[in-house]
């Protein structure tokens, strides 16, 4: 397995609307290992294959405490949803931010497995709210897509001063 490198925030590459997956062969076993290992290395919840700069409809999940509830969803689409919830989210392409975004509280979301198998399930809880923030991915659309214009900028201007700080740390010592 090895890491992947994750795009960020305001990289074009996340705009990408992403493809179905069609062949469930080795090579894609292989990325799936290599998102999960990737996603528990940077302590997420969540990864979309589009993150990694791959862009076809796969995206890996584990909202469990221990990390150890490792979650494919391939082709995934949502055949219902109800109910509204409003949480704060963030994500690995937007290192550092956070903020409250409103989604559907239950869904039913149909998908495929790793083998390719279709499956159906009701989601709820976070499960639900990280699968619809993962699918937003899928769709080339950010959490931070959902904010007001003048929230946005200030999270741009955050994001400037962050990469204005990293680029003046020099680093000391030999
Ligand atoms: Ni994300």
């Amino acid at each position: 397995m090895s890491k992947l490198n994750i795009l960020e925030y305001p990289d074009p590459r996340l705009r990408t609307i992403a493809k179905p997956v069609t062949g469930f062969d080795t090579a894609l076993q292989q990325l799936i290992a290599d998102m999960s290992e990737t996603m528990y290395a940077a302590k997420g919840i969540g990864l979309a294959a589009t993150q990694v700069d791959r862009h076809i409809r796969l995206l890996v999940m584990d909202v469990s405490e221990q990390r150890d509830q490792l979650r494919v969803f391939i082709n995934p689409e949502l055949l219902d949803r109800s109910g509204s919830v409003e949480q704060e989210e963030g994500c690995l392409s937007v290192p550092e931010i956070y903020a409250e975004v409103k989604r559907a509280q239950n869904i039913t979301v149909r998908a495929q497995d790793q083998h390719g198998e279709v499956f159906e399930e009701q989601l709820d809880g976070l499960t639900a709210i990280c699968l619809q923030h993962e699918m937003d991915h899928l769709q080339g659309r950010l959490f931070v897509d959902y904010l007001s214009p003048l929230k946005r900028d200030m999270l741009r201007k955050k994001l400037v001063r962050q990469h204005r700080q990293e680029a003046e740390t020099v680093p000391t010592g030999s």
